[in-house]
């Protein structure tokens, strides 16, 4: 996957932005230079044939890859090599292609587990 930086619309109010990521499989190279600016409450689609790059694109945005070149900011603040579930706590999940369900759990604790990072107790 290209892309040029300079289409994004302007970087100023975006609150996940990434830069010139490169993310090379040996040979294969799978992203070259590409840029990419989400807004807050945007809703942006990824398109491509197969084998384009877009889960590359975000396994990196979301930490599973690390990529050779580029930056990745998340309001603000650089998360490229954070932890993925550091990543994900604060906010950038991502969800796979194929689902893999906890067999031994109803329905709707498999579908509370996709919520646990954002949950919140405490004693007090
Ligand atoms: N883990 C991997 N190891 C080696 N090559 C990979 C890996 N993941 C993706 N690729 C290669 O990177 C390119 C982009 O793949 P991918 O990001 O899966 O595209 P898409 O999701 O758009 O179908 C392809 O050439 C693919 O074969
Ligand atoms: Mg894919």
């Amino acid at each position: 996957m290209t892309s040029n930086s300079s289409i994004s619309p302007s970087s100023e109010a975006s609150v996940l932005q990434a830069r010139d990521i490169t993310l090379r499989f040996g040979g294969v190279t799978a992203l070259a230079d590409v840029g990419i600016d989400v807004r807050d409450n945007e809703l942006l689609a990824i398109i491509g044939p197969n084998g384009a790059g877009k889960s590359s694109l975000m396994n990196v945005l979301s930490g599973f890859y690390q990529p050779q070149k580029g930056s990745v900011h998340y309001r603000g603040q650089d998360i490229k090599g954070r932890a993925v579930h550091e990543i994900a706590r604060d906010g950038v999940v991502r969800t796979f292609q194929g689902t893999h369900l906890f067999s031994n759990m109803s329905v709707i604790d498999n579908i509370l587990v996709g919520r646990y990072s954002q949950m919140r107790s405490s004693m007090g």
